[in-house]
């Protein structure tokens, strides 16, 4: 399975999948809206990744039809001094429906994991909503241990 790294002259592919990515996600279950400020946002960090003004990566599978983002929102990381060290946010991992099921997602995140910690990362930190499966159990079944609840109190 072919993985590799995103470079500048993928930033409309990256739109194309990010935006079914947030449109499949907010369906199973996440806050994130799949609007134009969600999106400026995500392709922000595409641009700072891709070019190295933050560190963090984004890969490409299964013939362009798999995207994976994980790095750091800000130069030094949380901003916070974390226990799990200098921790990536897992932004998202989304393969087509069609690719599902064939261990995509596997290959993705295990050659992301390599890249982090070539960058100094020591951990990643991603989450899932409880009604999506595919993401949970996938994240579980990777490596990821849960380390907490989330909760919402509306107001
Ligand atoms: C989550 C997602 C990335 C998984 O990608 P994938 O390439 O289909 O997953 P893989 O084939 O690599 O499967 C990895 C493991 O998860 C399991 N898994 C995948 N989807 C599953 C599902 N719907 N229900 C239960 N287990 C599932 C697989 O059986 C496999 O287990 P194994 O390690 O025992 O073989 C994909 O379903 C997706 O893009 N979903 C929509 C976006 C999303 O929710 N992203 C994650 C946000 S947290």
């Amino acid at each position: 399975m072919s993985v590799r790294l995103a470079t500048k002259g993928d930033r409309d592919l990256f739109i194309r999948l990010w935006t079914e990515y947030t449109i499949q996600n907010h369906k199973n279950g996440s806050d994130v809206m799949p609007t134009s400020k969600t999106l400026t946002y995500f392709v922000g960090l595409f641009d700072s990744f891709v070019s190295g003004d933050l560190p963090g990566i984004v890969l490409i599978g299964a013939d362009d039809n798999a995207v994976l983002m994980w790095g750091a929102a800000t130069q030094y990381g949380l901003p916070y001094d974390s226990a799990y060290g200098f921790t990536a946010q897992g932004f998202g991992t989304y393969v087509r429906p069609s690719f599902q099921g064939k261990g995509i997602s596997k290959e993705l995140r295990k050659r992301a994991m390599k890249l982090l910690k070539r960058k100094g990362f020591d951990s990643v930190f991603g989450s899932a909503y409880e009604k999506n499966d595919a993401g949970y159990i996938s994240g579980v079944k990777f490596g990821f241990e849960v380390v907490q609840a989330t909760g919402i109190l509306r107001l």
